[in-house]
C-alpha cells in the first residue's frame, strides 16, 4: 500500500513521541495547596483525600522546604480555623498574629525563594460556612468585599507574594487592588478565582477545613456549571479590575472554559484540580479500577493542554517526585 503520509511515524517510539509532544507538564507549573491547623507537630490525614494531610505550622514549614528541594516554586495556603474562633464577621481572618499571617511569615523566613499565594475568603472563618458575611439569611456582597480587602492587606503585610480571592463576590478584585495600593503593598499580586463554579467536586476540601455551608448552597455566588459566556464575563472583569493571574475551577470538567479563556485573555491562566478530582482518582485506584499514576499524568496533561499556565493540584508532590525519578 502506498501512502503519501504515514502519521504513525511520529509515534514509533518513546524518543520521537517525546520530541514531538505538544504539551509538557513541568515542575514550574505547580501551585501546591497546604491545609494548616493550630497545634504542634500535627499531621493528620484527610479521610476523603488519602495521602493528603492537615499540618500544624512547624510541620508545614518542614514540608515546604522539602517541596522546594524537589522543585516546587509556589504554595497556596489555606488555614483551618478553630470552631471557637468562627463568627459572622471574619474577625479571626484579620489578626496580625492569626494562623494565616503567622504561617506566611514562617514560610517566607524558612524558604524566601518560594512564592506564597494565600486564599482570601471567609468560609473557613464563618459560623455559616459561607464565603461571605450573612445578613438576614443572604450573602452580603459589599460588607464581605470590605473584609476581603482588609484580609488581603494583612496577608500582604505578613509577606504574601500573591493573594488569591476564591469567594466570587462582585467587585472584590478592584477593592483588593485599591487596598493593596493604599497600604504600600504595590508589589503584591492578585490571582483571582475568576471562573469558579458551584461544584460538587469541592466536597473533600470542605471536610479538610470543616467549612461546608451550614445552610443553603453557594449558588448565589459561585457560577452555574451550565454557563460558558459568563466565565468570560467574570474573567474579563477581574482582569479589568486588576487580576494578574486568573483561575478556572474545577479543572477537568471545565477544560472547554480553560480553552475559551486562554484564547481571549492576555494574562496567565491557572486551573485548580480540586479535592474531588483528586479523591475520585484515589478512590478508583484503591479499587484497582484505574492506574493512579497514569490517571494523574493524563489528567494533568489534559489540564495543561487545554491552556493552563499554572496548575493547583494535590498531586504536585507525587508528580515532582516522579520527575526526579
Ligand atoms: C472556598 C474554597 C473552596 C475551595 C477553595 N477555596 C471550596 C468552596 O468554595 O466551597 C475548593 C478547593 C478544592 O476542592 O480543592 N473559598
Amino acid at each position: 500500500m502506498f501512502l503519501q503520509r504515514r502519521n504513525r511515524i511520529l509515534r514509533t517510539n518513546a524518543a520521537i513521541r517525546s520530541l514531538v509532544a505538544e504539551t509538557n507538564v513541568s515542575a514550574n507549573d505547580f501551585l501546591v495547596p497546604f491545609f494548616i491547623v493550630e497545634g504542634t507537630y500535627v499531621k493528620e490525614q484527610i479521610p476523603s483525600m488519602p495521602g493528603y494531610y492537615r499540618m500544624s505550622l512547624e510541620n508545614t514549614v518542614l514540608h515546604v522546604k522539602h517541596l522546594y528541594s524537589i522543585g516546587a516554586r509556589a504554595v497556596l495556603l489555606f488555614i483551618k480555623c478553630a470552631d471557637t474562633e468562627k463568627d459572622n464577621t471574619g474577625a479571626a481572618a484579620l489578626r496580625v498574629d492569626g494562623l494565616m499571617q503567622k504561617s506566611i511569615k514562617a514560610i517566607k523566613e524558612a524558604v524566601p525563594e518560594i512564592l506564597v499565594f494565600t486564599d482570601v475568603a471567609l468560609d473557613p472563618y464563618s459560623i455559616y460556612g459561607h464565603d461571605g458575611i450573612v445578613t438576614n439569611g443572604l450573602i452580603n456582597n459589599d460588607a464581605t468585599v470590605a473584609v476581603l480587602a482588609a484580609m488581603a492587606v494583612s496577608h500582604a503585610i505578613a509577606g504574601a507574594d500573591f493573594v488569591a480571592p476564591s469567594d466570587m463576590m462582585d467587585g472584590r478584585v478592584a477593592a483588593i487592588r485599591r487596598a493593596l495600593e493604599n497600604h504600600q503593598q504595590h508589589h503584591v499580586g492578585i490571582m483571582s478565582y475568576s471562573a469558579k463554579y458551584a461544584s460538587c467536586w469541592y466536597g473533600p476540601f470542605r471536610d479538610a477545613l470543616d467549612s461546608a455551608p451550614g445552610f443553603g448552597d453557594k449558588k448565589t455566588y459561585q457560577m452555574n456549571p451550565a454557563n460558558r459566556i459568563e466565565a468570560l464575563k467574570e474573567t474579563s472583569m477581574d482582569i479589568q479590575e486588576g487580576a494578574d493571574i486568573v483561575m478556572i475551577k474545577p479543572a477537568l470538567s471545565y477544560l472547554d472554559i480553560i480553552r475559551d479563556i486562554k484564547n481571549k485573555v492576555n494574562v496567565p491562566v491557572a486551573a485548580y484540580q480540586v479535592s474531588g478530582e483528586y479523591a475520585m482518582i484515589k478512590a478508583a485506584a484503591a479499587q484497582g479500577w484505574v492506574d493512579e499514576q497514569a490517571a494523574m499524568i493524563e489528567s494533568l496533561l489534559s489540564i495543561k493542554r487545554a491552556g493552563t499556565d499554572i496548575i493547583a493540584t494535590y498531586y504536585a508532590e507525587t508528580y515532582l517526585k516522579l520527575l526526579q525519578a
